[in-house]
């Protein structure tokens, strides 16, 4: 049974997780605290150059945050209430702010050219975000992309439900590599090799830019582990081989039914860049004990963070994790659906993009439907495909690659049908994971209008050509 609310507000209070004074010294300063503020209120992130402590014992320079020194904060909006967010470019470089997942008005999507002007330095943009769905998503800028995001500009975007889901705590845990040499300075941010291949791996792997951070959470409480990877390249393979729990939502949708925690390699969910999940843990028992979220990196196991049970134990059962409810997502009609198909590989020897002020890497390796992305500010680039408002429509999303490919469509959720390669659950989501040579129908209503980007999440190959647009216009 879900407790009710007053005392989940006293529990937490009584945690004294609330703010940074009530942590021990020499714990990570968690900078998810901040999500435990009720108060969703309008924002103004200013982007900026930040500097913080990655590796233990250093200081990283040139990061880019809306802070000085910590990570853009996890921001939290409520579903169907309009919430503002003014954002202020305070670098030397432009940049733009894309609300990755959610279903908005197109004109406040955040893609340069295609929605809006790129903002250039001491510029604001005031962004009226608005979501039907309540679930975990996350932004980042959408010019620049790549060196703004392999230098730190992700968050997590919380939009909460209706009702209170009945956890005791939650921890947002934005996963991402960073490229750094062992004295925290940066290395190449990129590299042609890896944009022409798989990408090229950060060597630091970290959750909200710390190396296996260290939180705390009730003992015996049930915590909801917001999971977001903002990596630019690598795919997770998560599992937690101590935690009892459920899997409650992927890609910012519910389960109709929780899932069971992966808790091997063998049985590891993958989290691809863009992806999302929300995992309802029960805190181990006996205070003091912890449960650690890993990552099945090629050949050894990774810790991405651990959490500790402290405090009195507060008795929840796995049993009281239930489904959230259902987003207002409109059923596609299959038997009347359209069929577009879009093939993703190589690029056909093609000119270099033009990415007008928002940064080309200067390679073109890849395509949609054998045509390289011209760029952001070329003219006369025209949609991959026109849909009419309110049709319903069925994508072949074929990978002709050896590389995954996680292929994300904007300001429109997609449930999968069917693999050539695999089982796939019809989950509501934005981003799918393509492997190599694999095939995946995905079907959705067109029923939001304008200009939605559609690109390669792996930044190195949407900025070297698997990028496109798909056009909604009124019927
Ligand atoms: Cu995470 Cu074009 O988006
Ligand atoms: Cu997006
Ligand atoms: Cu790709």
């Amino acid at each position: 049974m879900a407790k009710p609310p007053s005392s989940l507000i006293s529990r937490r209070a009584s945690l004294g997780l609330l703010g940074a004074g009530g942590l021990a010294s020499g714990l990570a300063l968690p900078s998810w605290s901040k999500i435990l503020d009720p108060s969703a209120s309008d924002l103004d992130l200013d982007v900026r150059r930040a500097r913080f402590s990655i590796l233990e014992g250093t200081q990283t320079d040139g990061l880019v945050s809306t802070r000085d020194n910590a990570p853009p904060p996890v921001m939290r909006m409520k579903r169907n209430q309009p919430f503002r967010v003014a954002v202020t470019n305070r670098l030397a470089d432009y940049t733009s702010m894309h609300w990755h997942g959610l279903r908005l008005t197109n004109a406040m999507d955040g893609v340069p050219y295609l929605t809006q002007f790129p903002i250039a330095e001491g510029e604001r943009f005031v962004y009226d975000l608005f979501s039907p769905d309540a679930g975990t998503f996350w932004y980042h800028p959408h010019c620049m992309t790549m060196e703004q995001m392999a230098r730190g500009l992700t968050g997590i975007l919380v939009v909460e439900e209706d009702e209170d889901p009945g956890v005791d705590t939650e921890l947002a845990l934005n996963l991402k590599d960073f490229r750094l040499n062992g004295q925290g300075g940066w290395i190449d941010l990129w590299t042609a090799r890896g944009a022409a291949r798989g990408g090229s791996f950060g060597t630091v792997m970290t959750t909200n830019w710390r190396v296996e951070p260290r939180y705390q959470a009730p003992t015996g409480g049930l915590v909801r582990l917001r999971i977001a990877a903002t990596d630019t390249t690598r795919i997770y393979r998560l599992f937690l081989p101590d935690a009892e729990g459920r899997v409650i939502a992927l890609d910012g949708h519910p389960l109709p039914q929780p899932a069971d925690i992966p808790k091997s390699e063998q049985t590891a969910l993958f989290l691809a860049p863009g992806q999302r999940a929300d995992i309802v843990v029960r805190m181990p028992t006996s205070e003091g004990q912890t449960i650690t979220l890993m990552t099945d990196a090629p050949g050894t196991p990774r810790v991405l963070a651990h959490i500790q049970a402290t405090g009195q134990n507060l008795l929840r059962s796995v049993s009281d994790i239930v489904a959230l409810p259902p987003n207002p997502v409109s059923e596609p009609d299959l038997t009347s659906a359209r069929l577009e198909e879009f093939v993703f590989g190589w690029s056909p020897e093609g000119d270099l993009p033009n990415n007008g002020v928002c940064g080309t890497l200067g390679y073109t390796f890849w395509s949609i439907n054998r045509t390289p992305w011209a760029g952001d500010a070329a003219e006369g680039t025209g949609p991959l495909a026109t849909l009419k408002l309110g049709e319903s429509v069925v994508l072949r999303l074929r990978n002709e690659s050896p590389n995954a490919h996680p292929i994300h469509l904007h300001g429109l959720a997609f449930k999968p049908l069917r693999s050539n390669k695999r089982q796939v659950a019809p989950l509501w989501t934005d981003t799918v994971l393509l492997q190599k040579d694999e095939i995946v129908d995905v079907a959705f209503v067109a029923d939001n209008l304008g200009d939605w980007a559609f690109h390669c999440h792996v930044i190195e190959h949407q900025k070297t050509g698997l990028a496109g647009f798909i056009r909604v216009v009124e019927s």
